[in-house]
Parts: structure tokens; sequence; C-alpha cells
């Protein structure tokens, strides 16, 4: 949510923060801002919406200034306007701010009675204000450290002052924040993703820090303002720049590159020579643990539910899934044997940082399912499996998912065999096919054209089910909230077996509705329940996998069929059609794609 850089150059960087503000923007889009120091003065200019809108602004193409912020932002207080987009000066200072200030209302209280005067409607400014104030009594690392310790919530942060004009100062508190190294100029950045371009040296600041960035070097700072030493990390050669290529949008080119994903997840996991699980390293013994909790938000609490399926069949464990918005504020009841298991993307989500937190607090096990690994959740879990898909940068997340859900289905294979669940020619013959989901899910990816025609019809409809049971329900799910995320269209995820219990009521004549019935355990069940919403008028797009034994139903509007394997395995092929279904359904309606209205892709707000 929000994205934040900075820049400290002998060279004028206007230009070069708007190309990074173009990075940044799939963590927040509805407006943008830039702030430069040129001939001694703050000059500060916004725009509401893309940075397109920004860049397209003559005055920004003219703008001066050696050091400056920018800032994609993702509304929480105020209207998404160019007043309240970022930065937010006074004449003094000027900031740019990813969180939330909790005490902003008492705090913009305080400093009206002092004579300050508020443009925005906006949480940050009153931090400007403070800064401003405190300015008036104490040197800049004080002034610093008092105003951060006056703020409650959570903050990344960039500041440039009127009278210092040779530094940045960044601090953070809850929300991600980096430092970048280039020659003869140093960088701030929300991620490394926006500094890549211009270095792969970085430093992230943890909670409570703050740091002074000058041309030539950088001094961090702990919450009492004492120096101290953080290390540079050198970022993989693998980690280079992300580009769309040929693709239209970075959605269909995620959704086409998850067999990369797979062979990726598999190679480093699966040990083929021994016929293996490669995760030696786990911190606990197995009779430490009994349960298991598996903890996310959005997509990545879908991964969570469908490893519970996984878990409970493959291991003795009790297994229990949680929404970390949920379960971060709920009394808990926490055990010493349960192993807590953080599954995240971009290892920011501050629902699930917090749940994560908790969990640390209250001593128990943590292990963390995430793609970034320098981020805060991989940073603060005893244990880290990640998932290797690459930056992903459609909002909606895709390879990330199957990234997710693989790497879950292989830790509850590893689980399984170590406590003596499942046997070792069992786990071979597992291994065995998950060798060959890559290619699997390749060639289901290869067929498209009926989803393209189907999804005129979501189009049209008020509404739209998406129905499974057992490995399917979770995807059902999943796919419900691509269609929703993407096209705006309302789509419930259920589980069949359940309609009769009321959403039944919903269906009625030329309702389209998505039926997952693999030839599984639980194929006839689904089927019954599939002929169900059929005779009460519903167009079913049925989504089954291939066989010799014909689908015995009749008036299924349309068929699709995935590549078969073991039952196991389905989920991953039933998620393909399901993202292209909400690829197709939006690019019909002409939506934006990769960023969809009201959506963020790091949400690093409660
Ligand atoms: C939906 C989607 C979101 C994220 C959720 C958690 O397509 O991407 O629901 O899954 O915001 O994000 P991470 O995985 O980064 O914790």
């Amino acid at each position: 949510m929000c994205g934040i850089i900075g820049i400290n150059s002998n060279k004028p960087v206007s230009a070069t923060i708007i190309n990074s503000l173009k990075k940044l923007e799939y963590r927040g889009y509805d407006s943008a801002g830039i702030a430069t120091l040129s001939s001694g003065l703050i000059n500060e200019i916004k725009s509401e919406g893309r940075v397109d809108n920004l860049e397209k602004n003559s005055l920004v193409q003219s703008m001066q200034g050696t050091i400056g912020i920018g800032h994609v932002r993702w509304a929480t207080h105020g209207l998404p306007n160019s007043i309240n987009a970022h930065p937010h000066s006074s004449q003094n200072v000027s900031v740019v701010h990813n969180g939330i200030i909790e005490n902003s209302t008492l705090l913009k209280k305080f400093l009206v009675g002092k004579g300050h005067k508020f443009k925005s409607q906006t949480d940050t400014e009153v931090i400007v204000h403070l800064i401003t104030e405190n300015l008036k009594s104490d040197d800049i690392i004080n002034s610093i450290k008092k105003t951060l310790k006056s703020l409650h919530g959570s903050f990344a942060l960039g500041i440039i002052f009127k009278d210092q004009p040779d530094l940045i100062v960044g601090a953070r508190r809850g929300s991600p924040l980096a430092v970048g190294y280039g020659p003869n100029e140093n960088y701030l950045g929300s991620d490394s993703y926006a500094l890549k371009s211009m270095t792969n040296k970085i430093t992230y600041l943890n909670d409570g820090e703050f740091c002074i960035i000058k041309k030539d070097h950088v001094e961090f700072f702990n919450e009492d303002g004492v120096k101290i030493n953080k290390k540079i990390l050198q970022l993989s050669s693998e980690e280079k720049e992300y580009e769309k290529g040929d693709y239209k949008h970075f959605m269909a080119k995620e959704i086409e590159e998850q067999p990369i994903t797979l062979k990726n997840g598999i190679k480093e996991y699966i040990d083929t020579v021994n016929n293996d699980i490669n995760i030696y390293n786990i911190p606990w013994k197995q009779n430490e643990i009994s349960s298991i909790t598996l903890i996310g938000c959005g997509t990545a609490y879908h991964s969570c539910l469908m490893s519970k399926y996984w878990f409970e069949e493959l291991t003795s464990l009790e297994v229990n899934v949680d929404i970390a918005s949920e379960f971060r504020y709920r009394k808990n009841r926490f055990k010493k044997d349960t192993l807590y298991v953080f599954v995240s993307q971009s290892g920011e989500t501050a629902d699930t940082y917090a749940a994560l937190d908790l969990c640390n607090k209250n001593g128990m096990k943590t292990c963390s399912v995430v793609n970034v690994i320098e981020s805060s959740i991989a940073r603060d879990s005893e244990f880290v499996l990640p998932i290797h898909c690459g930056t992903e940068i459609g909002v909606a997340s895709t390879k990330a998912f199957l990234g997710q859900i693989l790497i879950l289905y292989i830790l509850a294979l590893k689980f399984g065999s170590v406590r003596g669940d499942l046997e070792k020619k069992e786990l071979s013959e597992k291994l065995k096919d998950l060798k060959n989901l890559p290619k699997l899910v390749e060639e289901t990816l290869a067929t498209d054209n009926k989803i393209q025609n189907v999804s005129s019809t979501f189009n049209e409809a008020k509404g739209s089910m998406f129905l499974g049971r057992g490995f399917s329900y979770p995807i059902a799910l999943e796919g419900a909230l691509k269609l929703k995320e993407l096209s705006y269209i309302h789509a419930e995820g259920y589980p069949a077996g359940e309609m009769k219990h009321g959403p039944l009521a919903l269906i009625e004549d030329g309702m389209p509705v998505v039926v997952l019935a693999p030839r599984d355990n639980y194929y006839k069940k689904t089927i019954s329940n599939m002929q169900e919403v059929i005779a009460r008028g519903a167009k079913v797009l049925l989504i089954t996998n291939k066989s010799s034994d014909e689908i015995i139903s009749e008036n299924i509007w349309e068929t699709i069929e995935v590549e078969s394997t073991n039952d196991d395995l389905l989920p991953f092929l039933l998620t393909i059609p399901l993202q292209k279904l909400a690829y197709y359904s939006a690019l019909k309606k002409g939506f934006d794609i990769d960023k969809p209205r009201n959506l963020a892709k790091s949400v690093t707000v409660e």
C-alpha cells in the first residue's frame, strides 16, 4: 500500500523518481506526487490518478533538483485527489508516507493549537507539522526521534528539508523500507523492486530504525537516536528487472510462467537422486509438533485452506486455518506443540505480519512460506520456505498462488513421511507425479479458446457462483476471488454440498455457475450438486479432468477438461482455467487487469 522513493544524487532526479514510481505503481495508483529541493525551496507537484498523469505535467518535466522524494498512493484517510496525494509539505519539510497514523486526530488538534495550518484530509500531514514544530527547538536527529515517538500506528517515511539540502531521512515502523547504494548517489525505496534498475546493493530498515541518506554515505539510527551499523545485502542476479516483454499484461505473463514456478520449486525442494524431500533443516523435532495452524490473507488464505486438505490427508497432524486479520485480534489459545505457518507472497502484509509477531511474542514455533525472501515476514520467522516464483507484479496473484500451494504440498509430504504417516513407496509415487506436474500445467495452459468464449456470459450476468467439494473447494473460492477482483462481477465461491442450505435460492435462469468436478473421490457427489443447480436454470461451466469415462449428466452448458494426474495434484490444474476466465472477462470489459480498482499489491495497512 503506497510506494515511496527517494534519491539523493549529484544529477537531476525528477525523471528517475518518475521511472521508479512507475515500478512502484503496483503498490497503489490512485494518485502520485514528487517533491525536490531546488534554489533553496521545496517544489511539490501532485496529481490524481496514475503516474502517467504526473509525468505529463509540464512542470514535472522541467523540475530541477538533485535531491527528491516521490510517492504513489492507496488512499486510507481522505479522498484520492491531488490535495491528499503525497508529498505533503510545509515551507521547511516535505514527507511521503506509507502506513496509518492512528493518533492523527489528537496530534492535529495539538498542532492546530500551535498555529499550524492543514491543507489535506490525510493523517500524514501531522508528520510534516510535527517535524516542523520539533525543528524549532531540536536538531535534525532529535526532532526525528521525538516525532517518531509521538506517532502511533505504522509508517515508512521519506523526508526532505529545505534547510538540509544534502540529506533525505528514511524511517520505518511496521511498513517496509529499503536503502539502496549507487555511484555518487543513494536511494530510499518501499522495496528492492523499485531500486533494482539503479542498484543491487540494499539495506533493509527494521522496525523503529531511521536513517540519514547523503550522496556518498548512509547513517542508521535506532529509535533512541543511537547510531547503529547495518549490513549491505547484495541482491542475486536472478532478481534482475522484471519486464512485461511481449505480453499485454503482467498477469498474462505470470499465468504463462506457472510451469517455471513449479519447476523452480520442484528443483529446490525435491531430491531427485534419493527420491526424497530437500527440507532437512526444520528446527523442531517431529515429536514437538502435533498440530499446525496456517495463516494468510486473500489468495494466500486460500493456499492455507487448500493445504489443510493435504495435511489432513497425508499426515496425522491436527490442522487449523485462519484469516490473519481475525487471528490477530482473537483470544487465541497458544499451544507449544503447534507449528504456526504464515503464507504471504509479499511477506509484508500487515495483518499476516501482526499475526506472526503475536505468535513470536508468545514463544510459538513459526514458519513462513513467502515469495520475497528479504521481507519482514521472512526475516521474523524461525524457519522460511521461499516459493521462488520471481517478481509478481499483477495485483491479482496467480503464479504465487501455485508456488505457495506447491511448497505447502511438499511440506505436507515431508511431515507425512518423517512422521511415518506416509509409506516410502507412496511418497516415491507422489514425487514421481509431482515431477510431471509442470508439463501438465503447460498442456492445460495451451487450451484456452473455450474460456475466451464463455467469459462473455459471465460479463453479462448479474452474478456467478463457483462450486467445488473437497480439494476443489478452496480452488472454487480462489476462482471466485479472481473474477471479483478483476472483472468486478459478483462471484461467490461455495462448497457444492452447501448450496441446498441457502444459496440455491440465488440460482435463476441463465446464471453462470462454475462447477469444479474432477474425477476424484468427490466426483459423483459434486455431479449431483451440479444437477441441482442445472435443474434451477443455471448455465453450468463444468471443469473436470480428461477421462475415458463419459460425463453422465444432461444440459451442461460448457465443459473444460484439464489434464489428468493423481487426486492431490488436480487442484493445480483446475486453477488454470479459472485464472484465464477472470483474465479474459476483464480484458473484454477493458478493465485495468494489472491494477484493478481500489486494490493494491502489497497490503501494508490493517
Ligand atoms: C488476490 C491477492 C490478495 C493477496 C493478499 C495477501 O489476488 O493477491 O488477496 O493474496 O492481499 O497478500 P500476500 O500474499 O502478499 O500476503
